[in-house]
């Protein structure tokens, strides 16, 4: 069979051969483009901003933000100063040290970006929440991480359970007259009158940088701890796939609550001193290309399910602005369809390049480079220097085209450090003491081509974000009506996957149109919109196992209409 390929794009790339750089390269090179490789003492922020505030790049914007009602640049000296000015109101409003969780939930702004580099540059964990977050997903992301302190905003200040965390001490308010008492600090008030001069926390390598909850099939969200070193791979992963350079424009449209929006957001860009692009408020099409033409924007990185939607509003719209800024496009977060990539050159004239990666891993790690011929399905072939492969159920390497577990050899240089307290599920992620095991499956092509084929495990993937069966099943639990329930990810056209449940009622109640409106919105108030199942049917009886478990894999059987497979272990 022939291969649908998408010649390289010819151009000065900054990886120019794929194969030859592969063959021969070493990460402890790219610790010398660090200034800390030199003192051994490293801090993210700042390689990602004072390093360019003290050079050349002094006047060059770094920020470009806008949303509805603010239009916004920043230099990299401004940066530096207003980062400096927020260390230095978090350090005087709270008992915060090195080490300590800082968490991050509010809507994209400038005050966002401040706060998170401030508490970098005091040596703070932080830890990004998702603005669509309610109560219970935030409380179980303070609690476990016994966090110290947060900054948010008066309209989402009422979803934060204060009573219920007694390690959270202070609470910083970004908004307008706020009412301060010994935990509420008014962010905005102090912000300019605090210097903007900072002594940076020097930190170790392997000191914490970012900690972000993400789901798996079973359990809670688990805290998912990146360390400082984890630059050194963004870094590289900014020059070879985003393939920046000093006169780009970047945008990536990810928010800052994932790990996207925080390595490939922020870090990744700034660390190679490019001038970047944040975009608040909601998607549309037509402020997506009207940000590109307004900007300039050259490198741009989205999502399959953005991508869907704006081949949804129709290639009419496409021509209303001029796009021809564009030079590279990106891919990040669920498979990227073929007819998609299709449609990418068709209308912007460019290739979208598919990357895969996942929290877990902390920066991009298989990949289309500009350099190299794209096969549309792809996510492309690892990044040099790190070592992927398919592997059976015991650790044995496959063959091409063989479909097994991906997985990628311990000790890249971004590879997560811990699972917050949980060193038992950290180890559970790797097999033979060699290979960190991803929950996808996926196979190699005789030509080093991976190919995506879904996750092992429950996960469900619905645009782009991860959303773990476990945690809807219980939030559904809490339901008066719900006896029983079991959460699948349905396939869907436009984003990847939706979130159906079936459960079973309790006695007395009965099934209704009203009632399924009442379980989503309960668990739309309590988790996410995002996390609230789509679909719900009611069933009389869940299949379970002997020992009580929910069998997803039977529901999403029967949702497919495919076979159920082996049912040995299910209850009568
Ligand atoms: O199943 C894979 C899917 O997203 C999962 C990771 O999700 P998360 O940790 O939220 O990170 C998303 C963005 C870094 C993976 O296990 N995924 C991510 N990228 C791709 C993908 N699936 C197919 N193709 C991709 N390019």
């Amino acid at each position: 069979m022939k291969v649908e390929t998408i010649a390289a794009v010819q151009g000065d790339h900054n990886l120019h051969n794929y194969e030859e750089v592969s063959s021969d390269f070493n990460w402890a090179d790219v610790e010398k483009e660090f200034s800390w490789s030199k003192t051994g003492k490293i801090n993210m922020a700042y390689e990602t901003i004072d390093r360019h505030a003290e050079s050349d790049r002094k006047n060059k914007v770094a920020l470009y933000y806008q949303d509805q009602k603010r239009h916004e640049s920043y230099t990299f000296y401004e940066m530096k100063r207003m980062t400096n000015r927020a260390a230095n109101l978090l350090k005087a409003h709270s008992d915060l040290e090195k080490g300590d969780r800082f968490f991050i939930f509010m809507p994209r702004s400038p005050e966002l970006y401040f706060a998170m580099f401030g508490a970098l540059k005091m040596g703070l964990i932080v830890g990004p929440l998702f603005e669509a977050f309610m109560e219970g997903a935030i409380y179980d992301r303070l609690d476990d991480s016994e966090a110290k302190a947060i900054i948010t905003t008066p309209e989402l200040l009422p979803r934060i359970p204060l009573d219920r965390l007694p390690n959270l001490k202070t609470v910083f308010l970004v908004g307008e007259n706020v009412e301060e008492d010994g935990k509420i600090v008014d962010f905005k008030k102090h912000l300019h009158t605090c210097s903007d001069r900072f002594e940076i926390e020097w930190l170790d390598k392997e000191d914490g940088l970012v900690l972000h909850y993400t789901s798996g099939s079973t359990g809670k969200p688990k805290g998912v701890l990146h360390a400082q070193y984890a630059m050194v791979q963004q870094y590289q992963t900014a020059k070879w796939v985003l393939d920046l350079k000093e006169q780009d424009v970047y945008w990536c449209t990810a928010d800052p609550g994932w790990v996207t929006g925080t390595a490939y957001g922020v870090f990744a860009p700034w660390l190679t001193g490019t001038t970047t692009v944040i975009i608040g408020g909601r998607f549309s099409p037509d402020a997506w290309y009207k940000a590109i033409e307004d900007f300039g924007v050259t490198v741009w990185y989205s999502a399959p399910t953005a991508f869907r939607m704006l081949m949804g509003a129709g290639d009419a719209l496409v021509k209303e602005y001029d796009l021809s800024t564009l030079r590279h496009v990106l891919s990040v977060g669920e498979p990227l369809n073929p007819e998609v990539v299709r449609w990418g050159v068709q209308v912007f004239n460019k290739r979208i390049h598919d990357t895969w990666w996942m929290t877990e891993t902390g920066a991009q790690t298989i990949c289309n480079y500009p350099s190299m011929d794209i096969r549309p399905g792809s996510m492309g072939k690892p990044v040099p220097g790190i070592k992927v492969a398919i592997v059976d159920d015991r650790g044995n390497e496959l063959p091409p085209n063989q479909m097994g577990n991906l997985a990628i050899e311990k000790g890249w240089p971004s590879m997560m450090r811990q699972i917050w307290n949980n060193p038992a599920k950290y180890e559970s992620y790797f097999m033979n003491d060699k290979w960190y095991v991803s929950g996808d499956s996926a196979y190699m092509d005789e030509d080093g081509y991976f190919w995506f084929q879904g996750r092992v495990d429950d996960v469900i993937m619905t645009s782009g974000e991860r959303v773990g069966p476990f945690e809807v099943e219980s939030k559904l639990l809490e339901h008066p009506a719900v006896a029983e329930a079991g959460v699948i990810g349905k396939p869907d056209p436009v984003r990847g996957e939706v979130i159906k449940a079936f459960v079973a009622l309790n006695e007395g109640f009965e099934p209704s149109e009203e009632l399924i409106q009442d379980i989503q919105q309960f668990v739309k108030k309590g988790l996410a919109a995002h996390a609230a199942p789509k679909e719900i049917e009611f069933k009389d009886k869940l299949p379970k196992t002997r020992s009580g478990k929910i069998m997803r894999r039977v529901l999403k059987a029967w949702e497919l209409d495919l076979p159920t497979g082996d049912l040995s272990t299910m209850e009568d």
